[in-house]
């Protein structure tokens, strides 16, 4: 079983297309799938969920889809926190949360510091959110650091700068799915996915349901993870 889990959840444009209505009402059908995976990540003790939800260069599709995606949120922060909580779900939202209106922004906050102490799922959305984004805020933090004299530049190693990435404090990512039909990581967690086994589903999000995430998990547990090592000294460890 995965430890952490990390999904692009593609398809909602088109499954909405397939139903002559407009995006957003796929990303509304995607809101259900989103909570149906939250419940088969807790039902199966997996501790870590990162979604992908809005990428730094999603603010370029149409202004009125942008709007639906925020009211979406906002909805979803005031509807659907309680029940998290309730649940021992601890919320992050990791991305440039700056550039949000203050009233998500301010929700953002109070979400995350309300369920900060739950210990049984660790769920990550990724919102205004770029890999390459981590690394550049990862890379300024360390140079920060340098500058107040806590941290050598000759210094600055993977392990060093791995504490800077968002997620540091979490297991490594070791699946990442993408539902859609893509084969491709757009940016999503870099740093983070070095040793991720990538699982592809032409599965539209609204409608991957709990069967499809079961063949991934064992898609996840059929693969050999032999990080540079043979086979064979795997197979003996
Ligand atoms: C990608 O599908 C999906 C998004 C950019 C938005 C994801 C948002 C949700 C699933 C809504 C709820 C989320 C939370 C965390 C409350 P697409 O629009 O790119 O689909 P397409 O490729 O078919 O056009």
């Amino acid at each position: 079983m995965p430890q952490h889990v990390a999904i692009v959840m593609d398809g909602n444009g088109r499954w909405a297309r397939q139903r002559r209505r407009p995006r957003s009402f796929g990303h509304r059908a995607g809101q259900k799938t989103v909570r149906s995976t939250i419940e088969s990540c807790l039902r199966r003790g997996i501790g870590a969920l990162t979604l992908f939800a809005f990428s730094s260069e999603n603010w370029q599709r149409p202004q009125a889809e942008v709007g639906a995606l925020m009211q979406l949120f906002l909805k979803a922060l005031d509807r659907e926190v309680d029940e998290l909580h309730g649940h021992g779900v601890r919320i992050r939202f990791i991305g440039e949360l700056a550039a949000f209106a203050l009233p998500l922004r301010e929700r953002m906050h109070k979400a995350m510091e309300r369920t900060r102490d739950n210990g049984k799922l660790a769920l990550n959305i990724a919102v205004n959110y770029g890999g390459r984004w981590d690394i550049a805020q990862a890379a300024r933090q360390a140079a920060q650091a340098v500058g107040r004299g806590e941290l050598a530049a000759a210094a600055i190693d993977e392990r060093s700068l791995a504490r800077f990435f968002c997620l540091a404090d979490l297991a490594p990512v070791d699946l990442f799915i993408r539902t859609g039909g893509e084969r491709r990581v757009s940016n999503f967690l870099l740093w983070q996915l070095a040793y991720s086994e990538l699982v592809f589903s032409d599965v539209l999000w609204p409608d991957y349901d709990d069967a499809c995430f079961v063949r991934a998990l064992e898609e996840f547990s059929g693969r050999e993870r032999r990080y540079g090592k043979t086979s064979a000294q795997v197979s003996k460890a």
